[in-house]
């Protein structure tokens, strides 16, 4: 598959999607959205990728939102059609195998939105952070009001949004939007050992902790606390847990096949 917009590779399980559009600041346009969502669909039938990192190219943004651009001229309906169909957002969210966003830069609007869709976010020391749209007379429409208010609660989110302000990669931690911070030459590294130790997991309890987390989330602590209880024994069935099981009574590594 050849992309224009994304640059995809997989090495040692871990895949690394890249937003390849620098001299744009890697914002979003449809294209580049339309490809993301062909990498999703590839790297989940993929055996060898069993953790997805997502980033951007150079080393000024991760991705400076939505493409400004194809908002210019467009009404309420029209807008409304061209979102119509599967949302990058809910496909990264619902996406089969942990996501990690790599943000290395400018993270604002669309961008936000992305990297709140993954499961974890870790943010170079210069990145910066922020919901813009109101700068631009429109509101967050990826996911922002919902999953940043989840994320940092009401007070944090809103201010965020209201202001538009960008806030810095260390305040981005403070408020729990972010995992951890590194140095922005340290960053891949750091980022690339996280996801090596997520890899070496049994891609069934990787695919099921993320269902049961996600599930936190939609439903109230009761039905929540009963789909963990049957995912939980759902994981009995696989090949992996006996072979987790054993390897700790054998005082082994466990060598988890996805089975
Ligand atoms: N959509 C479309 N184009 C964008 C863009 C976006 N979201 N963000 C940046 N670009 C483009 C710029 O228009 C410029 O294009 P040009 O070279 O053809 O003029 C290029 O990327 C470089 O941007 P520039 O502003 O010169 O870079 P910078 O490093 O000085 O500033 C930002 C980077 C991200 C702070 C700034 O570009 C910005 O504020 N972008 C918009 C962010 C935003 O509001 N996002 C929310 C969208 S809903």
């Amino acid at each position: 598959m050849v992309y224009q917009n994304i640059l995809l590779e997989t090495n040692d399980r871990i895949a690394t999607l890249t937003i390849n559009r620098p001299d744009k600041r890697n914002a979003l346009n449809q294209l580049t959205r339309d490809e993301i969502l062909q990498a999703l669909d590839s790297l989940a039938a993929s055996a060898e990728a069993r953790v997805l990192i997502v980033t951007g190219a150079g080393d000024k943004a991760f991705i400076a939102g939505a493409d400004i651009g194809e908002f210019e001229g467009r009404t309420s309906l029209t807008q409304r059609e061209s979102m119509k169909g599967r949302r990058i957002f809910d496909a990264i969210e619902e996406f089969p195998k942990p996501v990690i966003a790599m943000i290395n830069g400018f993270c604002l609007g669309g961008g936000m939105e992305l990297a709140l869709a993954c499961d974890l976010r870790f943010a170079a020391n210069n990145a910066k952070l922020g919901q813009a749209e109101i700068n631009l007379g429109i509101i967050p429409g990826g996911g922002g009001t919902q999953r940043l208010t989840r994320l940092t609660g009401e007070g944090k989110a809103m201010e965020l949004i209201l202001t538009g302000d960008l806030i810095d990669a260390a305040q981005a931690k403070e408020i729990g939007l972010v995992n951890d911070v590194f140095p922005a030459a340290d960053l891949r590294n750091r980022v690339f050992a996280i996801a090596a130790r997520i890899a070496e997991k049994s891609p069934i309890a990787l695919r099921t902790a993320k269902e049961a987390v996600k599930t936190a989330a939609r439903t109230n602590l009761r039905e929540g606390l009963d789909r963990e209880t049957d995912l939980f024994c759902l994981t009995f069935g696989s090949e992996d847990k006996a072979e987790g099981v054993r390897a700790f009574l054998e005082k082994r590594k466990a060598e988890f096949k996805g089975l």
